[in-house]
């Protein structure tokens, strides 16, 4: 069994929809959610179908020891970014190197980097007037959004879309993907 920890840090949609699609899996389990934040909407989600998660501070997550040391406790094989607004420090990115993933709502390079995330990037992407945007997931290195993209998805730019609408719709697309592009990068097709 091949083990995943999601870090979230808001509302939690995909961390839920993520549990929710390996939750009878044989080869895959997520074990646990970490959080900078108390008061995060993915808390609840997740301990409702019985995932533990925790929070921890800006200091332990610079530091990475206790976040380690965490991963280790639960066997972590894998690690899972969710809307999680955080920079992941050097320390963790050194132990979990090439194996922590992350979804940004737009077609990177467009649209990412600090600053750039969440209904902000909608924003961004509506006011330019882009005919087009969507999802992008890709592994994470040293620079915000610019590790390497292994799985895009786009959808059309609607002429009245409010940032809500085109962040449902981007949404959609980021259930539908990956929880399979996770799949498949951790035990292949
Ligand atoms: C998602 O759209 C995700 O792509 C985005 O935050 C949202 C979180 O929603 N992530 C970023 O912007 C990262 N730069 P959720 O909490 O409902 O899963």
């Amino acid at each position: 069994m091949k083990k995943i920890a999601i870090f979230a840090s808001g509302t939690g949609t995909n961390a839920e929809n993520i549990v929710r699609y390996f939750a009878n899996d044989e080869k895959i389990k997520v074990v646990l959610v970490l959080s900078n934040n108390q008061k995060a909407g993915v808390h609840a989600r997740v301990n409702a179908l019985g995932v533990p998660s925790f929070v921890f501070t800006r200091e332990e997550f610079s530091e990475g020891t206790p976040i380690i040391d965490k991963l280790s406790e639960y066997e972590v094989d894998f690690i899972v970014l969710a809307g999680f607004m955080c920079f992941v420090s050097e320390p963790l990115q050194k132990a979990y190197s090439d194996r922590i993933v992350n979804i940004h709502p737009s077609l990177l390079p467009k649209f990412g980097g600090k600053g750039m995330y969440g209904i902000h990037v909608h924003e961004a992407v509506i006011k330019s007037g882009e005919k087009e945007s969507g999802i992008t997931i890709h592994y994470i290195n040293e620079h915000y959004d610019e590790g390497t993209i292994i799985f895009q998805a786009s959808c059309p730019v609607l002429p009245n879309d409010t940032p809500e609408d085109l962040a449902a719709r981007v949404h959609a697309l980021e259930y539908e993907y990956y929880p399979k592009v996770i799949e498949r990068e951790m035990v292949g097709d």
